[in-house]
């Protein structure tokens, strides 16, 4: 009941809501993933505070399960050294030249995504008088970093010549879109890719760790797997897009909750109020990177538990929103009513309705 729930909050928060992550069903969807790619290994990737989950909580959890662990900055990966975490962590984003020493002070390894940064790791390992593991970034078609595919086999040369204090573990890319129904451009990437590998064969070479493999491609895409599989989104319970077949079978563990105080079905916006456009962007998100940026998932499921009267649920996944209201609750374009137990329900088709959170303690927050 309302009554027994504190609507001032008194541990440090500002207003009562927060979000509840099921670890145990993190570790499910992990070890789903594993059983899908075997014998590939599986990154856990924990960038951007393991997408809004908590990347210290996650990592304490799952590390030890992972072959390897994703972060995107240096940073993440030495709070992840600092608690005690002995994994191998790679960092997937670019690095600045001046903390090439802090990446291998940690033990992190680093993304070598030119001849330029391979060479000063190569100077700054030396320095300091050990081998620093690196993996090569190629970009087959993602246009963010790496040595395009059509010139990475000068990045490839340059380890054989420059690079006595450079271990090159692994080489890998990324997709731009194996999440979507036509797959024609990533697989065109994969064959990139594998153009780019048979440098080693060609030169009697070993590979090293070959991955390019994220959600979409661990659902869709198994030729993509080759030695490890860096999925995000899916290991938190999200599919990566609504064209995506569910051949691993995942679930959210993330719930957002908040005590509510009013629902409305308006048009008005104010400030202070945290609202819910789904019409809008069902998969925003996904779209637009903001939601993981910030942090959050987007909330496309509100659940309300009869008994649990005023108080909110939003959790990702799921088809649409639903929920009750105790006190208010109003028909509009895509609400619905049931008259048991007052629930409220918007489908991914309402095109206008909006759900008014009142009271969250953020500042207005667009989902
Ligand atoms: C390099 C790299 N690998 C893997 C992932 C995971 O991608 P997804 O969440 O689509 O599985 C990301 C996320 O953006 C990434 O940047």
């Amino acid at each position: 009941m309302l009554i027994n729930q504190p609507t001032i909050t008194t541990n440090g928060g500002v207003r009562a809501t927060w979000a509840e992550i099921n670890l145990t069903r993190l570790s499910q969807n992990f070890q789903a993933i594993r059983a899908r790619v075997a014998p590939a290994s599986v990154m856990l990737v924990l960038k951007t505070n393991a997408y809004g989950h908590g990347m210290t909580e996650v990592a304490r959890h799952l590390a030890v399960q992972a072959d390897y662990l994703g972060v995107a900055v240096l940073e993440e990966g030495i709070l992840l050294r600092e608690l005690g975490i002995t994994r191998p962590i790679l960092v997937l984003g670019g690095i600045w030249s001046n903390q090439i020493p802090q990446y291998i002070e940690h033990n992190l390894t680093l993304t070598a995504s030119s001849i330029e940064r391979l060479e000063q790791i190569d100077a700054a390992s030396g320095q300091m008088g050990v081998k620093a593991k690196v993996h090569l970034k190629i970009d087959t078609g993602m246009e963010r970093i790496g040595v395009h595919y059509y010139s990475a086999h000068t990045l490839q040369e340059a380890t054989l010549k420059c690079c006595r204090n450079v271990e090159v573990e692994g080489i890998y890319s990324h997709f731009a879109s194996a999440d979507s129904a036509d797959l024609t451009f990533a697989r065109l990437q994969l064959e990139r890719f594998n153009e780019v590998l048979r440098f080693y064969e060609k030169h009697g070479l070993p590979a090293p760790l070959r991955h390019i493999a994220n959600s979409g491609a661990v659902l869709q895409l198994p030729e993509a797997n080759l030695d490890m599989v860096r999925p995000g989104i899916l290991m938190y319970g999200v599919y990566p897009s609504p064209e995506v077949p569910h051949t691993v079978q995942v679930r959210p563990a993330l719930a957002w909750k908040s005590l509510v105080v009013f629902f409305q079905g308006g048009q008005a916006r104010a400030s202070g109020q945290l609202w819910l456009d789904l019409a809008k962007r069902p998969h925003g998100a996904r779209r637009d990177g903001a939601g993981r940026l910030r942090g959050w998932l987007l909330p496309q499921h509100v659940e309300q538990g009869p008994g649990h009267h005023s108080r909110s649920e939003i959790s990702a996944g799921g088809a649409g929103v639903h929920g009750s209201d105790h006190g208010q609750s109003r028909m509009g374009h895509g609400l619905q009513r049931r008259r048991s137990d007052v629930d409220w329900r918007i489908g991914r088709n309402a095109s206008r309705s909006r759900i008014w959170l009142s009271g969250l303690g953020r500042s207005p927050t667009k989902f």
